[in-house]
């Protein structure tokens, strides 16, 4: 087991978690901060008895040298530091969530992993909640036959603030399946004016369709019926799966299960992210050492799939702007965003 010299972009409310989650991982020192506001840098400083204080991410890399970097910014602050990581020869990023805003960003950071050969893995923690990987085992087993239908619901403010912890479960549940194609609607204009720089549509309704032929219908939207109970945005996130042979379930705050035909009562467990969302990003974190131990441990969260997911999500706007089904792997540009922008912005003028 190696240890690694870590360093945190970012010490706002994420930063200083994955600070304080750094503490149970005995892989990773934490040497360095960087964050441009100089009173927060200074108190993370202080709480984390980090010395190494930076309010330049260049200078931090120069003088410092870590091994790994965590990009805890807000997404409008995150393809220049995760490039300039990589370029400045860091080994291994973690990077948080949504990867990008636009399909440039998200090839900007690929190349720079192609040419570097750094390590990325995208912050979709969950994988490594325990009744994720369960979940996913269930499914692949065949506990309810060959999956027909899925249907995916979250209620967050814009469809990339939770879209891509949707997507990442929705993929890793279907055992990494490529989509075939998209078709989508958005709505809600106001989303790419996000307050923490999540600028996407507020709400997109979406049929994916996925070899099998597997449907999925994809309900991003703050007015959709969703997880009983769940009064706030982050909690909600449920996946309904038919199959053949029964019916299984996963929310993200109540339980997951299944139940396949003949069953007197379904078989599952309990969910709370409150119990299990420490140990989630711990485990996430710990992974990012194993993979740099052995490229052979492939994280669960590697570039590729995040891409697959974000391109996926992109594609729901390619289909929003044409009304047309979008074929997986077209690729979608910055122009298609604005233009999507655009058109809902016209849309709402004339309907308000
Ligand atoms: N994976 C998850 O479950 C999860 C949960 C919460 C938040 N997030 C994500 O974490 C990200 C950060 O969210 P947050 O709430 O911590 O934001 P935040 O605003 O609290 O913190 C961002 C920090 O980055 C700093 N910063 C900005 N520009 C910088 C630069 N050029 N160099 C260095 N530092 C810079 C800011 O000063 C700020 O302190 C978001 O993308 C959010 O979606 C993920």
């Amino acid at each position: 087991m190696n240890t690694y010299r870590c360093a945190i972009i970012g010490v706002g409310a994420r930063g200083t978690h994955q600070a304080e989650m750094l503490q149970r991982i005995p892989e990773m020192t934490l040497v360095a901060l960087c964050d441009i506001n100089a009173e927060r840098l200074k108190a993370a400083g202080e709480r984390f008895g980090v010395t190494a204080l930076y309010t330049d991410i260049d200078a931090m890399l120069a003088e410092q040298r870590p091994d790994i970097v965590h990009v805890m910014t807000l997404p409008g602050v995150r393809v220049e530091p995760v490039v300039k990581c990589a370029y400045a020869g860091v080994k291994a990023l973690t990077v948080e969530k949504p990867m990008a805003l636009r399909p440039s960003e998200a090839e900007a950071m690929a190349a720079a992993a192609a040419e570097t050969g750094c390590l990325i893995a995208v912050n979709h923690q969950r994988r490594y909640m325990p009744h994720y990987q369960q979940f996913r085992q269930v499914l692949a087993d065949g506990c309810i036959g060959e999956v027909k239908f899925v249907r995916v619901t979250s209620f967050s403010n814009t469809l990339l603030e939770m879209g891509g912890h949707m997507m990442d479960g929705l993929l890793m549940f279907l055992q990494e399946a490529d989509p075939v194609e998209v078709w989508a609607t958005s709505a809600g204009a106001e989303g790419f004016h996000s307050p923490i720089q999540h600028d996407a549509p507020r709400r997109t309704l979406a049929r994916i369709l996925f070899p099998g032929p597997i449907e999925v219908l994809w309900i991003h939207s703050q007015d959709t019926v969703s997880t009983l109970g769940e009064s706030t945005i982050y909690m909600h996130l449920e996946y309904n799966f038919w199959g053949t042979e029964g019916y299984a379930w996963h929310t993200q705050n109540e339980g997951w299960g299944y139940q396949r035909t003949g069953m007197a009562r379904p078989v599952g467990g309990p969910t709370s992210w409150a119990n299990d969302h420490e140990q989630a990003q711990v485990e996430f974190t710990r992974a990012v050492a194993r993979w740099l131990d052995d490229p052979a441990v492939v994280h669960e969260n590697n570039l590729e799939r995040s891409l697959r997911g974000f391109n996926t999500l992109m594609g729901m706007y390619k289909s929003s702007l044409t009304g047309r089904p979008w074929r997986y792997g077209t690729p979608v540009t910055d122009q298609d965003v604005s233009d999507l922008q655009a058109l809902l912005e016209r849309r709402e003028r004339s309907t308000n």
